[in-house]
């Protein structure tokens, strides 16, 4: 009798252990798997460097599987878009900070840095001020105002400001904004000063594209920022934003030197919006894929070398919510999770890369 007992128990352990193991190889891994443990997170961690992603409202409030992955992932989210100016300050008397404070709580809730993005740009401004014609000292007081109540609003709660964004243009001059024209050059230096005040803690970056490597706009962007160190200016650091696609990446020599003349000026570097678009790529999509990961590969471990290359964001993290396919009008794959938030070559070689020892 007993040997019949441990011949059914043996046969229910067995074929539940068969089974379990189908499920699995149908179902593939669970996500859940991705433990925390080997999490991007977890690794930069040990490397002693911020992990971060560019964060949209609207997954974050509707997509668990995204809230999930962006806690699990990353160590520092950036509001992709509802920092900026006409979403805080819609009206010239009225500031939403709605959106933004979900953000942060988020943030607050999974022990995450912000990156707030961004003080000072030529796009998205409310009609009230790109229709308003204001005086140079009506525009000061309005520009003063918007920095002292953003700052002052989320002081001590975010890490690290892109106080002025792209202010050197493609012709490698101040880009020609309603702040140049109407304040003058000095708008830049004001900007770092007002956010300095409102937030003495608060690390303030200038960001810019197409500047990561060398050449004529990174020589435009360090003179820039050379000037500001020169003036007491209190800037911290450099964004460097790395929007890049598979044929254009800054060869990671030029990256290295770049980042390494910042530190000269006793500047930080944080790379801030990577991306690596596939779209102009040759090859199948695994080919595209791997030369996409490559590159992810190659710009962490040029950060990771310099000291004072602080964080490495992406902008987004998951193909499903890419900002490229729309502004392209073409499909693309830039990021390191695909449509399904399944992780992409690109992840295992930023995984690759933080586990390599120092
Ligand atoms: O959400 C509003 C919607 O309520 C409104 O009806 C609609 C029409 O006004 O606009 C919607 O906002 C859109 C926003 O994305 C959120 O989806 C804006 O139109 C659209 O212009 C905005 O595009 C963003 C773009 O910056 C311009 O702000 C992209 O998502 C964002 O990825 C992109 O990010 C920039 C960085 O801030 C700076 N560096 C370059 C980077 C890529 O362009």
């Amino acid at each position: 009798m007993l040997r019949l007992i441990k011949h059914r128990r043996f046969k229910t352990f067995l074929f539940l252990g068969v089974t379990t193991v189908l499920i699995v190889l149908l179902l593939g891994i669970p996500k859940s798997s991705h433990t925390a443990m080997t999490s991007l997170r977890s690794l930069a961690q040990n490397r002693e460097i911020v992990i971060g992603a560019a964060v949209a409202i609207n997954p974050l409030r509707n997509e668990p599987v995204y809230r999930e992955v962006l806690a699990r992932e990353f160590s520092s989210l950036t509001a992709e878009n509802v920092m900026k100016f006409r979403f805080l300050h819609p009206e010239r008397d009225r500031y939403d900070f709605t959106d933004a404070d979900t953000l942060v709580t988020f943030a607050e809730d999974n022990n995450m840095k912000v990156r707030g993005h961004t003080l000072v740009w030529h796009l998205e401004l409310p009609q009230w001020l790109t229709e308003g014609n204001f005086t140079r000292q009506q525009l000061l007081q309005i520009l003063r105002d918007h920095i002292y109540t953003v700052v002052g609003h989320y002081r001590g709660k975010v890490f690290a400001w892109d106080v002025v964004n792209e202010g050197i243009g493609d012709n490698n001059q101040l880009r020609d904004t309603i702040w140049l024209k109407v304040i003058g050059p000095e708008y830049i230096d004001l900007a770092f000063r007002w956010a300095h005040e409102a937030d003495p803690k608060a690390r303030l970056f200038y960001n810019n594209y197409g500047g990561e490597g060398l050449g004529e706009k990174s020589d435009a962007i360090y003179n820039l920022v050379r000037g500001m160190v020169e003036r007491g200016v209190p800037i911290h650091g450099v964004g460097l934003q790395m929007h890049v696609g598979l044929n254009n990446a800054p060869p990671t020599a030029d990256v290295a030197a770049n980042i390494q003349r910042f530190a000269a000026l006793g500047l930080d570097v944080h790379i801030t919006e990577m991306d690596v678009k596939i779209q102009d790529g040759t090859g199948t999509q695994a080919e595209r894929f791997a030369a996409q990961a490559k590159i992810y590969r190659d710009m962490l471990g040029v950060c990771l070398s310099k000291r004072n290359c602080k964080a490495f964001v992406l902008w987004g993290f998951t193909d499903k919510h890419s900002w490229i396919p729309w502004f392209t009008k073409k499909p693309d794959a830039a990021l390191i999770f695909d449509r399904f938030y399944r992780p992409k070559p690109a992840y295992n070689a930023l995984r690759e890369v933080l586990m390599q020892q120092r």
